[in-house]
């Protein structure tokens, strides 16, 4: 069982692997990559690439493989990764929604507290979109929105600001270690989302979002 304290007035939910299962379509376009030039890639090496940009995941697959590419070449693989990706997601339906998290969105918004979506994906609007998700968020910020990747604080702090509210009054979901890490550099709470293993610095996890206790509004 997961609490949120009577101090949380909003909620910053990570997208890939958190409320959508987009991370294994993220996974399979890399796994194309990799494949095609007989590079290793796994879902242990996948670990590092969640909550990580485009350009830097492919790096994370390179250092793995211990290979060096050109500037351009590694932009030309981060752009056909992407391509896959995208073609993967017109596939994307109510199937690929984290079970559960709709209902606890809908109790969150009953509850009168604010949500925002805070995901490095430059394809999240997207996402959202396509699966009608995009009304229950007060804010939306992407990685078209900032500049310092995960762990980087930027991406929650922004989120905040949009929702109107405190680093104090706000609760990240998270299934990334750099997004656990970002959260709690931004002076934010966080529950990991996933197995406890993969995920250190969380305090809490959770697989199951019925296990977390909401709190309730005082006027
Ligand atoms: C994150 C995913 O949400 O977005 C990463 O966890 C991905 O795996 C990153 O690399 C960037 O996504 P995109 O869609 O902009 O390439
Ligand atoms: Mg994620």
């Amino acid at each position: 069982m997961a609490e949120m304290d009577s101090t949380v007035k909003g909620v910053l939910f990570d997208l890939d692997g958190v409320v959508v299962f987009t991370d294994k379509y993220h996974y399979l376009g890399w796994k194309k990559v990799a494949d095609d030039n007989g590079w290793n890639f796994d879902e242990e090496v996948n670990h590092g690439c969640r909550g990580v940009p485009r350009l830097a995941s492919l790096q994370v697959i390179l250092d793995h493989n211990k290979v060096e590419l050109s500037q351009e070449e590694k932009e030309r693989f981060a752009d056909k990764k992407n391509e896959v990706y995208k073609e993967l997601l017109k596939q994307i339906n109510a199937e690929d929604v984290y079970p559960g998290v709709i209902p606890f969105l809908e109790k969150l918004r009953n509850a009168g507290i604010k949500m925002a979506i805070c995901s490095s994906s430059k394809n999240a609007t997207t996402v959202l979109d396509a699966l009608d998700l995009t009304s229950f968020f007060g804010a939306v910020i992407t990685g078209n929105d900032i500049e310092k990747p995960k762990p980087d604080p930027e991406i929650f702090l922004k989120g905040a600001a949009s929702l109107g509210l405190t680093s104090d009054e706000c609760i990240v979901f998270e299934d990334a270690e750099s997004g656990v890490q970002a959260a709690h550099a931004a002076g934010m709470k966080c529950i990991g989302v996933g197995e406890a293993a993969h995920l250190p610095s969380a305090k809490t996890c959770i697989t199951d979002y019925a296990s977390v206790m909401i709190p309730v509004q005082t006027p």
